[in-house]
C-alpha cells in the first residue's frame, strides 16, 4: 500500500484505563476472550501492550511479549466494526517494528485453524508455520489446535 493511502491509525502504549475500551472489543470478537485481568497482568509483567486509534477512538490494540531476542505476539484485535479497513495489517506492522526495536530476531504467534481471515493476514506478511500445538485452544467440541507461526526479523 502506497505510505500517502495508509489508514488514518495512530498507535500509542496502552495504559489501565484504557482497559474499559479494550474489554468492550475483546468478547465480541474471540469466542474464548482475555479477561480484563489478563490485560491488567500484561501490563504489570512489562509486556509491550499498545493500542491503536481512529480519530481519537480506541479501535484496536496487540500484546507482544519480547524474550530475549524473541517477539510473541499474545494478542492482536480490531474491533469487528473497523474489520477490513487495513487496520490489522497496519497493527502487525507497527508491533514488527517494535520487536525490531527491541532487536528482535524471530517473531512468534498462534492462531486457531478455523481464523482463516488471521492466517491470510499473517502468511501475506510472511510468516511461515513452524509446528501445530495439539489441543491448544478451548473450542466448543472439545479442543482446537494452535498453528505455531513465526517470521524471522
Ligand atoms: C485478524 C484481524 C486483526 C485482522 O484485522 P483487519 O483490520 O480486519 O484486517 P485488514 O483489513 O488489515 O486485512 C489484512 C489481511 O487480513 C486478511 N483478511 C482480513 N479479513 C479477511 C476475511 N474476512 N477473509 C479472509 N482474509 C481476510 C487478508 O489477507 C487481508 O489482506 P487484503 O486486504 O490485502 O486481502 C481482525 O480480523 C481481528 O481482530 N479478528 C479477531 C481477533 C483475532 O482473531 N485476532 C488474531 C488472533 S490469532
Amino acid at each position: 500500500m502506497n505510505a500517502l493511502l495508509k489508514p488514518a491509525v495512530t498507535y500509542r502504549p496502552m495504559k489501565k484505563s484504557d482497559l474499559d475500551a479494550v474489554m468492550a472489543i475483546e468478547p465480541e470478537i474471540y469466542p474464548y476472550p482475555w479477561t480484563r485481568g489478563n490485560f491488567s497482568d500484561s501490563l504489570k509483567a512489562g509486556y509491550s501492550c499498545w493500542v491503536c486509534e481512529h480519530e481519537g477512538k480506541l479501535v484496536g490494540y496487540a500484546v507482544l511479549m519480547m524474550v530475549l531476542d524473541e517477539a510473541h505476539l499474545l494478542n492482536i484485535s480490531i474491533a469487528r466494526a473497523c474489520h477490513g479497513h487495513g487496520w490489522g495489517r497496519c497493527l502487525l506492522e507497527h508491533v514488527i517494528g517494535v520487536a525490531r526495536g527491541y532487536n528482535g530476531q524471530m517473531m512468534f504467534l498462534e492462531v486457531r485453524p478455523s481464523n482463516k481471515s488471521a492466517l491470510a493476514l499473517y502468511e501475506s506478511m510472511g510468516f511461515n508455520e513452524f509446528s501445530v500445538r495439539k489441543g491448544y485452544y478451548p473450542a466448543a467440541n472439545g479442543r482446537e489446535d494452535a498453528v505455531l507461526m513465526g517470521l524471522a526479523l
